[in-house]
């Protein structure tokens, strides 16, 4: 329950993202006053950043049900028929991971998104036939980490392309602050703002190290979130001044004692500290690159001064 509501409901409660919102007000709002659904939207961008979230404020303030789902999770064209076929008029359909969808699947979605119909074949071989079923109006509201591994014709069927950025400072100390007020936990404000700075520019993190932070609070203190017990807290969790953990940790020193600092290929470093590829990809380097401790180069990853600075490290010649 209290999962539920430490996520925004309308666009106002919404914190950051000004561009995408601002747009997605108009949208909207023109789409309501022409009596139609919204067009389909595509969010991409580094996860945690409120992809899902957002997702749902525009099936609330449509006044729709939002069916979610994943691309993993379908598997052939029949999956996708029966979500299809079970929206209401006007429900926003949430896939996330929608990079993930196979071809054939993909294939179905085409014609649903375009002209709200499906192609199904009836039957096999000489006989087979293809049926075309009417769908209800809805909106597509696809998630993906990389919009650039959306095959062209799926991401050319999108009418709104949202990009999420990295928040600031400011913005989540106030996503703390709120969060903490949901909680029903006192949280000074130093302390939000200590959280915030660990928090990689990402609203999930910082909530994440909020519930974290409370944790030690309720036990080590009296309940109250002090600057001080933040700052221990964050120590404890192994979080550091600029909010990289252990796996940063890992990934930046592997890159740094066994390569020289690179280049270094990405499956190369994904043998050596043990993480997935699109792990490391997707969660972990993004924000290496926003902060410029890493580098992509055609030859490989590189760590930059700047890292070795971090570290208190010599940088090499
Ligand atoms: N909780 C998580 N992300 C949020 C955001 N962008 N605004 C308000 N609350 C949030």
């Amino acid at each position: 329950v209290l999962d539920q509501s430490i996520r925004p409901q309308k666009l106002e409660e919404y914190i950051g993202q000004e561009k995408v919102k601002n747009n997605l007000q108009i949208f909207m709002e023109a789409a309501k006053m022409r009596e139609e659904c919204l067009d389909h939207v595509l969010f991409y961008g580094p996860p945690g950043l409120g992809k899902t979230t957002l997702s749902g404020i525009i099936a609330t303030e449509m006044g729709v049900q939002m069916r979610t789902t994943s691309g993993p999770a379908i598997e052939r064209p029949g999956d996708l028929a029966a979500i299809l076929t079970a929206l209401e008029p006007g429900d926003v359909l949430f896939i996330d991971e929608i990079h993930r969808l196979n071809r054939m699947v993909e294939e179905v979605l085409y014609p649903a998104m375009e002209d709200f119909c499906l192609d199904i074949v009836i039957g096999k071989g000489p006989t087979a036939r293809s049926v075309r079923l009417d769908l209800p109006p809805f909106t597509l509201v696809g998630a993906t980490t990389r919009a650039g591994m959306l095959s062209s014709p799926l991401r050319d069927r999108f009418g709104v392309l949202a990009r999420l950025e990295y928040y600031t400072e400011k913005e989540l100390a106030i996503i703390v602050k709120r969060t903490a007020e949901v909680f029903e936990t006192e949280i000074e404000e130093g302390a939000s703002l200590e959280i915030a700075r660990r928090s990689r520019g990402t609203p999930r993190i910082a909530n994440r190290l909020l519930r974290r932070v409370r944790d030690f609070a309720q036990v080590k203190g009296n309940g109250r979130i002090t600057l001080q017990l933040a700052q221990s807290s964050l120590e404890e969790l192994q979080v550091d001044r600029l909010g990289l953990d252990h796996i940063d940790h890992k990934l930046l020193y592997g890159m740094i004692e066994k390569y020289r600092g690179g280049p270094v290929g990405l499956d190369t470093i994904s043998a050596t500290i043990g993480e997935e590829p699109d792990t490391i990809e997707d969660v972990y380097e993004p924000y290496l690159l926003q902060i410029g401790f890493i580098q992509r180069t055609p030859r490989g990853r590189v760590v930059t001064p700047a890292c070795y600075e971090h570290f208190n490290l010599e940088v090499p010649k």
